[in-house]
């Protein structure tokens, strides 16, 4: 129901049509004031009249309606009240009629999005910090499908530079596939450091080094079976962590993809006289060096992660011609982004607009930050196992003979590390603290997921008896507010969207799954009489509705018993 659509509509005010009235119409943070409120200061000057005046004409007019309980001038603005009982059964009816489908809608019909997210680097760890880079960037995924949009989800797999000559020289000399088969990426890391080590001393690897990734490069055999070798290693790891945390791709499409396509796009710079010479390096500089130029080709020819993103972006638009393409990834990469878009607008690409840096912070462990160079390298792995671990204790505490206590131990702690990095703005830096994020009273994943174990179990245990519903029972103070919150829901999947913020739908189920349990501790649903249980009841099953549909679009499971 659009109960600013309609209350612009009651309000008659001459000359001013109600398209006018309807987008100043908000909702007051204050309850008390009403559920929406219309400021009438922006029609004093047309009416040569108070905005104290204006409101209480405005009121006087207003006729009787059976959805407006009442209508209050109050200092210049008009309060709306509306009919509790009315629009808690209706909220309700509509949730629980639409089932799956509350909250999604059809506004991206047509259009593409694509979602450059997650993007790791072949034969590096799949640390900690990729942690909050692939949950968003899963969330955005599923919430622009929820909203209509055909979406493409892309790996970038950082897949090519000459770091791959040294991994084949270190793995000719010290590698044993029956350990890297089985310690993977760890088995790699090793041979990588060794080979830093041993290069100190014997500077000679480094040239061994080049002369294998321009083997690569020149398509030989052996290189590439290597090099495949490598990848699928590394792809093999992280898909298992991909599919704990509910991750899927629709491109790999890494940077090797762009060998062959980055030559056409230096020609159309060449063309367009943006292509300067630079010490024998090729870069593109930018009016009065508002930034740093952006180097393309390096003297000794190589080209660069830029050179690569710039092909990328015309690949996309040209194969999926997108209507917003989204770069998920950490601020450090700020300059890089800004770079990219400015060089596709200097080239005339006028859809160098529809480009969006979705710019995100940093995840560390409390002990301190995660960085490679340090070697303090925390593998997402390790981390995603802690939380399972510890949520499989607080679970055998609280629920000894919980059945499947392994795969909800999984989606809990699981659940609660992904709840964690979605829960704050993306720009904000995490400190992951497992006792915090696994806290079943705080602002958490163990939280909502916990009441919408409790709405599952009342539903259960619960009844309906015949079909008397009496509204009084949902228009209570708490049962309202659970009523608003639910209510709020499809506006906060769109703004989530419109933000790249998947943090409003956090925040949104966190705010049900506490007006809920307020609800619920202040109401009783079991003895009350039958024509108020069921209300409650249905209020009950849409809130247990909602809290599945919010998980599921932030990529976290909902166990029905905990
Ligand atoms: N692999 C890169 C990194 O770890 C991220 C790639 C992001 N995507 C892109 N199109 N540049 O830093």
């Amino acid at each position: 129901m659009d109960y600013k659509k309609l209350l612009a509509d009651i309000v008659i005010l001459q000359d001013v049509e109600s398209e006018e009235i309807e987008p100043l119409i908000t909702v007051p943070k204050d309850s008390a004031m009403g559920d929406y409120c219309l400021p009438c200061f922006k029609f004093a000057k047309a009416m040569k009249k108070s905005p104290v005046v204006i409101a209480q004409e405005i009121v006087s007019r207003i006729g009787a309606y059976n959805f407006l309980e009442k209508a209050e001038a109050v200092a210049g603005y008009v309060n709306f009240t509306l009919n509790k009982k009315m629009v808690a059964s209706k909220v309700v009816e509509k949730i629980l009629s639409e089932g799956e489908e509350y909250g999604k809608s059809e506004v991206g019909a047509g259009k593409t999005v694509c979602i450059d997210f997650s993007s790791v680097n072949i034969a590096k760890p799949f640390h900690m910090g990729h942690l909050l880079n692939t949950v968003i960037g899963g969330a955005l995924c599923r919430i622009y499908r929820a909203l209509g949009y055909k979406v493409v989800g892309i790996n970038h797999l950082g897949d090519w530079g000459t770091q791959f000559g040294k991994l084949i020289v270190a793995y000719k000399m010290w590698g044993d596939k029956k350990d890297i088969d089985a310690r993977g990426v760890r088995g790699l890391l090793d041979i990588y450091v060794r080979f830093h080590e041993e290069a100190e001393k014997n500077p000679a690897l480094e040239d061994e080094a080049r002369a294998w990734f321009k083997k690569i490069e020149d398509g030989n055999k052996e290189a590439l079976e290597l090099f495949g070798y490598f990848k699928e290693v590394t792809m093999k790891e992280v898909e298992k962590i991909y599919k704990r945390l509910n991750v899927t791709f629709d491109s790999y499409a890494g940077e090797s993809f762009y060998n062959d396509k980055m030559q056409p796009v230096l020609d159309e710079l060449e063309q367009k006289g943006l292509l300067e010479l630079s010490d024998g390096a090729k870069i593109v500089r930018f009016e009065g060096d508002k930034m740093p130029p952006c180097l393309l080709v390096r003297s000794d020819g190589a080209t660069l992660y830029a050179t690569r993103d710039l092909a990328a972006a015309v690949y996309r638009k040209n194969t999926y011609d997108f209507y917003k393409c989204l770069y998920v990834v950490a601020y450090q990469q700020n300059l890089h982004f800004k770079q990219i878009f400015e060089v596709l607008r200097l080239m005339g690409k006028p859809w160098a607009e529809d480009m969006v840096h979705v710019a995100h912070g940093m995840v560390s462990l409390e002990d301190g930050a995660l960085s490679t160079r340090t070697g303090r390298v925390v593998f997402l792995e390790d981390v995603l196992n802690t939380a399972v671990a510890k949520a499989r204790e607080i679970i055998t505490q609280k629920n000894p003979d919980l059945e499947d206590k392994e795969q909800t131990a999984e989606q809990v702690g699981v659940g609660a590390a992904v709840f964690a990095m979605l829960f704050n703005g993306r720009i904000k830096d995490v400190v992951f603290d497992y006792d915090k994020v696994l806290n079943f009273d705080g602002e958490t994943g163990p939280y909502v997921q916990y009441t919408y174990a409790r709405c599952c179990s009342l539903l259960e245990k619960c009844a309906c008896e015949g079909d008397d519903f009496d509204e009084e029972g949902i228009a209570n103070d708490e049962a309202y507010a659970l009523v608003k919150a639910l209510e709020k829901y499809p506006e906060s999947v769109v703004t989530a969207g419109e933000k790249y913020e998947p943090s409003i739908v956090t925040r949104q189920i966190v705010d049900i799954a506490q007006a809920f349990n307020k609800f619920y501790f202040e109401h009783n649903i079991k003895s009350a009489a039958p024509a108020v249980r069921n209300a409650r009841l249905a209020l009950v099953g849409a809130t247990r509705q909602v809290l599945e549909s919010g998980l599921a679009l932030l990529g976290i499971s909902a166990p029905k018993k905990m």
